[in-house]
C-alpha cells in the first residue's frame, strides 16, 4: 500500500489562459517547400506578431505588384489593414507566408464568404521571387487547409492582364472556370481531396 495519497505524485497541469476568441495557431501547416533553382522557402501560417515583417514586405513590392494585388496604388499598409491581415482565425480566414532567411517573401490568403462554403483567395509574391513556383505551392497548401476546414470552392478576382496569376490558377490542376467582366476576370473552382495539384512539396 502506498504511503502517499493517491494523487500526491500526479503533477497538476494548469492550462495556459486562452483569451476569449483566441485562435489556435495551426503549426501543422508549417513546412519547407521547394522552389525553382534548387532553393526552398519556409511556409507557415501568419501570426499576430508579423506586423512589422508584413509592412516591410509590402514596402518592398513594386508599384505594379501592389496594383495587381489591390487594384489601386497603395504604397503603405494602414494600421487597420496590418491588424486585419495578421489577425486571422485560421479557419474562416487563413494566411500563409513564405519566408526566406526569416524574411517574408510571399503571402497567400483565403477568406470565407460568411455563411457559405466558398472563400476568396489572393496572393502576392515579392518581385524578386516571382516566377519560381511560390504562388503555385501556396495555392495548393491553402486549398488543402481550406478543404480540411469545410471550404469547398475558391474564388478570385484578377486583372485580365495578370497572366501570371491566371497561369497559376489554370496550372493548378483544379477545374478552373473564368468569367470576364470589363478588365477583370472572376475565377472559380472547386477544391478538395478529389483534385490533385502539381505543387512539388518536399
Ligand atoms: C501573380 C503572382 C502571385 C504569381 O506568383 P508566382 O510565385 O510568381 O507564380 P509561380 O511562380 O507559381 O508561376 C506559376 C506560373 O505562372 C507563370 N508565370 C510567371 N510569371 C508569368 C508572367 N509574367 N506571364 C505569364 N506567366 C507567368 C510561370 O511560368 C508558371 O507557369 P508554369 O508552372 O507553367 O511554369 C505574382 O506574380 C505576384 O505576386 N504578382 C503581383 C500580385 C498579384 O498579381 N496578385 C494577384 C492578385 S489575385
Amino acid at each position: 500500500m502506498s504511503e502517499s495519497g493517491p494523487d500526491d505524485d500526479v503533477p497538476i497541469v494548469v492550462p495556459a489562459p486562452v483569451a476569449p476568441g483566441a485562435a489556435t495557431y495551426p503549426s501543422d501547416l508549417e513546412r519547407d517547400v521547394a522552389i525553382s533553382r534548387g532553393d526552398e522557402v519556409h511556409l507557415r501560417p501568419i501570426r499576430p506578431t508579423d506586423g512589422v515583417g508584413l509592412v516591410e514586405f509590402h514596402r518592398g513590392l513594386s508599384d505594379r505588384s501592389v496594383y495587381r494585388r489591390f487594384f489601386f496604388v497603395h504604397p503603405t499598409l494602414s494600421t487597420p489593414e496590418v491588424e486585419h491581415f495578421t489577425h486571422v482565425d485560421y479557419t474562416d480566414r487563413l494566411a500563409l507566408v513564405a519566408e526566406d532567411d526569416g524574411r517574408i517573401v510571399a503571402v497567400g490568403r483565403y477568406e470565407r464568404s460568411p455563411g457559405t462554403t466558398e472563400a476568396e483567395v489572393a496572393f502576392v509574391v515579392t518581385d524578386g521571387y516571382q516566377g519560381r513556383g511560390i504562388a503555385t505551392v501556396l495555392l495548393a497548401q491553402l486549398a488543402e487547409a481550406a478543404s480540411a476546414r469545410g471550404i469547398t470552392e475558391f474564388t478570385a478576382q484578377t486583372l485580365a492582364e495578370n497572366h501570371a496569376m491566371l497561369a497559376v490558377f489554370r496550372g493548378s490542376g483544379f477545374p478552373v472556370t473564368t468569367v470576364m467582366e470589363y478588365d477583370t476576370v472572376n475565377v472559380r473552382f472547386p477544391i478538395g481531396p478529389g483534385f490533385t495539384t502539381g505543387a512539388d512539396l518536399l
